[in-house]
């Protein structure tokens, strides 16, 4: 019966939508939460989509790298007081940091992740763990906090805590290492924080600001 119904109903082209056209005040309402349904799925797609958490922490996660907060991640490494103890010598553009950021999905050595602050919902830096040797299982830390207003919360220990123990706990790694600029002590802290000590100086090995300073090896292992 239910069958014989639908039929007719499309061979008279009654489709239930046909029907809005010819009363305009049911259209424009049937319209208006229409546009208000698709508005609401859309934001919620957005915000589920910066929300996915990869780690969890307390008050940030580690999420997958979103390329629509690119030129965010671009503003970050051309900040001058963010950048100087980064090694990003040289400006880039959106389309470098793209390239950066695309080299670094495509490879197996390189992962990165955009770091989200919790209670305000918005990425606030970048992290990765870089120079994986999958036979020695040893890599590095990149840390950034990108938001200068975010400095000094704790947010950058908690950010290597996560990242170490993704690094020891999921990808078995054995040896994590970051090598930090003498001058840079908010990092040099961070990482003393998260469980990490000083196992070689490179003696005047960069420089920065005119000089050349050494910089700090530090070191965790899985033990
Ligand atoms: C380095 C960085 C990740 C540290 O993040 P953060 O969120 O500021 O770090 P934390 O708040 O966890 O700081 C840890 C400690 O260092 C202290 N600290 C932070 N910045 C400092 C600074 N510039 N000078 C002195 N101490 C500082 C904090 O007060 C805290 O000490 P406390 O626990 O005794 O209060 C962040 O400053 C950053 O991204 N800087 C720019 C990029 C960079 O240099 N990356 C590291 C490359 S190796």
């Amino acid at each position: 019966m239910a069958k014989k119904v639908k039929f007719l109903a499309v061979k008279e082209n009654k489709h239930p939508f046909s029907e809005r056209k010819k009363n305009p005040k049911s259209y424009c309402i049937f319209h208006f939460f229409e546009r208000l349904y698709i508005m609401y799925s859309s934001i919620y797609i957005m915000t589920q989509k910066e929300e996915y958490a990869f780690i969890k922490g307390d008050r940030i996660n580690l999420v997958p790298l979103n390329f629509d907060h690119l030129a965010l991640y671009d503003k970050w490494g051309n900040d001058e007081d963010f950048r100087r103890y980064c090694r990003f010598f040289f400006p880039r553009s959106t389309e470098e940091v793209k390239n950066w950021f695309t080299a670094s999905v495509k490879s197996t050595n390189y992962y990165s992740f955009e770091v989200w602050h919790k209670e305000d919902k918005k990425p606030i830096g970048t992290c990765n763990l870089h120079c994986i040797s999958w036979i020695n299982r040893t890599a590095e830390l990149g840390t950034f906090i990108g938001e200068q207003d975010y400095w000094g919360k704790g947010l950058g220990t908690e950010m290597i805590i996560l990242l170490t123990k993704y690094a020891f706990q999921e990808l078995n790694l054995r040896k994590l290492k970051a090598g930090i600029f003498s001058p840079n002590l908010g990092s040099q802290k961070a990482f003393k924080k998260a469980g990490y000590h000083v196992e070689a100086t490179l003696k005047k090995e960069v420089y920065v600001d005119g000089e050349y300073v050494d910089i700090y090896n530090h070191v965790k292992y899985n033990e």
